[in-house]
């Protein structure tokens, strides 16, 4: 039984559910894990994590396909992924086995949750390791916590489909030390204030450009960028301080190998983006989210495929990427992980 949920009108926003699995690393090693009902957690006023935001954290989701089944898409990434970042940040790696098996169990006991299929909502699974005895000289915690909570969603961005408008952002996104590759609380903390600026003048997300030159395309605070030529060829940004998505890696390999496109992963200059005949944002909470204007300091790009829908190509490629995930086109080996 589905909880009672008014699905079509869910935001991107948070809901306890009734489980979280939690795993506890104490002397060296992380303990056996399981599920917990308590949504708060109790920590010193000097965790690690407070003092110097030593956290990371990942986010899939899980929804039902067309023949009744919940699945998860591409969760080993998720789980190689956040490895990478736990080393990066001096925190012991949750072995990827370990964190598939955890989602399984997460949103298995939370699937009154998981939205029906055709609904347009989904169940975000958002798993995060924190730092968590008391240190006060800058150094690495040595207790820590792995957690995964999920809840259910709708569109990241307001209007579904609808094209957004975006801005070329002042700031830079990551930490001045090239972070931008992991995905950790303090990476997203340095984008806050960008994020506020760009809504409060009326955009939906910021473009950070190189932030030695500001003339390369990096990412925006939440998701890839992904642009269509006029010839349509797929052309997305190479930066080793973008957060390497999973969704960019998939629509590479949709484009090429299931729509017969060109694909190019390569620096992308931001000179060349007016000439682009269509961009998109690629994440898993974006999903595919069309870009229709981009505002650079007093100018303006419109994209030809306009405000109103996605242009042709996002379009497949959007449909294509979702009939993989909620199973009404075959996917490749390995993608589509059943739940149960
Ligand atoms: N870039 C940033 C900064 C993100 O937060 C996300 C979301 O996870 C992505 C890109 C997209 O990555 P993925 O497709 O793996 O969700
Ligand atoms: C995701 O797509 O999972 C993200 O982490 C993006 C975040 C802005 C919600």
């Amino acid at each position: 039984m589905s909880k009672n949920i008014d699905w079509g009108n869910l935001g991107f926003s948070y809901m306890p559910t009734d489980y979280r699995y939690v795993s506890r690393y104490k002397d060296g090693k992380w303990d056996e894990g399981g599920l917990e009902k308590d949504a708060t957690i109790t920590l010193s006023e000097c965790a690690c994590v407070f003092q110097y935001s030593q956290s990371c954290f990942e986010g899939l989701k899980a929804y039902y396909t067309k023949d009744g089944h919940i699945v998860c898409f591409r969760p080993d990434l998720n789980g190689e992924r956040m490895e990478n970042s736990a080393e990066r940040l001096e925190m012991p790696p949750f072995p990827k086995e370990r964190f598939v098996e955890a989602v399984r169990q997460v949103v298995a006991a939370n699937k009154e949750y998981v939205p029906p299929y055709g609904s347009g909502a989904t169940l975000y699974i958002r798993p995060f390791m924190i730092g968590t005895n008391s240190v006060i000289g800058v150094k690495p915690a040595d207790e820590f916590e792995f957690r995964i909570f999920v809840t259910p969603v709708g569109p990241y961005f307001k209007g579904g489909a609808k094209p957004i408008s975006i801005k070329v952002s002042d700031f830079d996104r990551a930490a001045p030390h090239g972070t931008g590759d992991i995905k950790a609380g303090l990476n997203y903390a340095m984008s806050l204030h960008a994020i506020q600026v760009a809504h409060r003048e009326g955009f939906s997300e910021n473009m950070y450009l190189d932030p030695q030159t500001r003339t390369k395309v990096e990412e925006t605070g939440g998701a890839n960028f992904m642009f269509i030529t006029k010839d349509g060829t797929f052309v997305t940004p190479k930066s080793g301080s973008i957060l390497p998505s999973i969704t960019r890696r998939s629509l590479m390999y949709v484009a090429e190998h299931y729509l017969g496109m060109k694909v190019e992963h390569r620096e992308v200059y931001f000179d060349e983006v007016k000439d682009f005949a269509e961009c998109g944002l690629c994440g898993t909470a974006a999903v595919i989210s069309p870009v229709g204007h981009i505002y650079d300091h007093g100018s303006d790009i419109y994209f030809p495929s306009g405000m109103d829908t996605m242009g042709p190509w996002t379009q497949k490629l959007y449909d294509t990427l979702t009939g993989i995930q909620m199973g009404r086109i075959e996917a490749p080996e390995g993608w589509v992980v059943t739940i149960e």
